[in-house]
């Protein structure tokens, strides 16, 4: 059977794995998929935070609005260009404009920012600011982004509705915006986080035969990691579940997904993401890029705010400066024996 063939109960026997050798064979499946469909090369996408400003009262993010311990940053267009610039000194191909769902982030404000931003050029261009009006996402499109990242979170609509709170009574649904954003002519990245309190085996083996439904061209996957300033992080129960059906959000968990990942959509740019960083500081990325991932993030944040971007406590990163963080990454795919990606690394399609 073919890697991408794989039915839903596969998927739920992968992670439900527990010997190492079997698994040894997983990561070395996800590896040779991910050699021969997407090669060596890992792209690096300079991450700018440009809002921690948010309206939405996600259970798990730190950035939810009902946080009032969190000071509230905006970057202004001269300090977002100030980090383009870094980014071509450090040759990234890729910037991701990432923010909390934010109004002041209104759509001819980024407009323009995208472009004096192509002036710096030539970059991708990604964004990710949470669900936005069909219009703000055409007159960014028309204005030069390219890409847009928005995680579907979890395929589950009870688990989804209870950790996503309606704004202004309207419900959130991201599947019809990512469907949105494809007749836009973005490239379209989703992604879920993995150990959601509430989150059962069989509902994530449905979320990885998703995004090979949803033919993604990006994949972003992590461990989800409490906040104590949220609602899961306080531990209310916002959906019971056994606890032998309750998928664990730790690195081990998430490298499972990430492999099965890459067999479900293997040409698929697929970033070791910071969260896997964070629950496995030592070798999170490494071993993310061994596992089928060929993307890494590296922040380009200023330090005044990065720790004001706190999605969740002890982002791997907080602590360092730009530099840094690009030297930390380099050092990362030279151990794993990879080569560093050069241009926009597009999904070749
Ligand atoms: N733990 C892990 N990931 C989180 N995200 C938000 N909050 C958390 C958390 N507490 C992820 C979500 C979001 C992405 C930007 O960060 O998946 O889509």
């Amino acid at each position: 059977m073919l890697a991408g063939d794989m039915a839903v109960d596969e998927i739920e026997g992968w992670l439900r794995e527990r010997d190492a050798d079997r698994l040894e064979e997983l990561w070395s499946r996800a590896d040779a998929v991910r050699r021969a469909a997407v090669g060596d090369a890992v792209h690096l996408r300079g991450l700018i935070e440009i809002s921690n400003h948010c309206v939405r009262r996600c259970a798990y993010c730190g950035l939810n609005a009902g946080n009032r311990t969190l000071a509230r940053y905006r970057m202004t267009q001269d300090e977002i260009l100030g980090c383009v610039r870094q980014a071509r000194g450090f040759g990234y191909g890729t910037i991701v404009l990432q923010g909390g769902e934010d109004p002041g982030i209104t759509g001819p404000w980024l407009a323009e920012v995208l472009r004096l931003m192509e002036q710096e050029g030539p970059f991708a261009i990604t964004l990710s600011l949470g669900e936005r009006s069909i219009e703000d996402l055409r007159l960014w499109r028309e204005a030069g982004a390219d890409r847009y990242l928005l995680r579907f979170e979890t395929s589950d609509r009870g688990l989804y509705e209870a950790v996503h709170p309606p704004v202004a009574g309207s419900l959130s649904d991201r599947l019809a915006m990512l469907g949105g954003l494809r007749r836009l002519g973005y490239e379209v990245g989703s992604g879920v986080m993995v150990g959601i309190p509430g989150q059962g085996y069989r509902s994530l083996a449905k979320d990885i035969a998703l995004f090979r439904e949803l033919d993604l061209d990006m994949v972003g996957v992590g461990p989800y990691l409490p906040h104590p300033a949220t609602a899961l992080g306080r531990g209310e129960v916002v959906r019971a579940i056994e606890p032998a059906e309750q998928v664990p959000n730790d690195a081990d968990m998430a490298y499972k997904v990430v492999a099965l990942t890459r067999l479900v959509c293997p040409e698929a740019n697929i970033p070791a993401t910071t969260a896997l960083a964070t629950a496995d500081p030592q070798m999170g990325r490494r071993l993310g890029l061994e596992r089928g991932a060929n993307v890494i993030m590296p922040d380009l944040t200023p330090s005044k705010y990065r720790r004001a971007y706190e999605i969740y406590p002890a982002k791997a990163g907080s602590t360092q400066t730009p530099e840094e963080c690009h030297e930390t990454v380099l050092a990362t795919i030279r151990a794993a024996g990879r080569t560093v990606g050069i241009g926009p690394g597009s999904r070749g399609r």
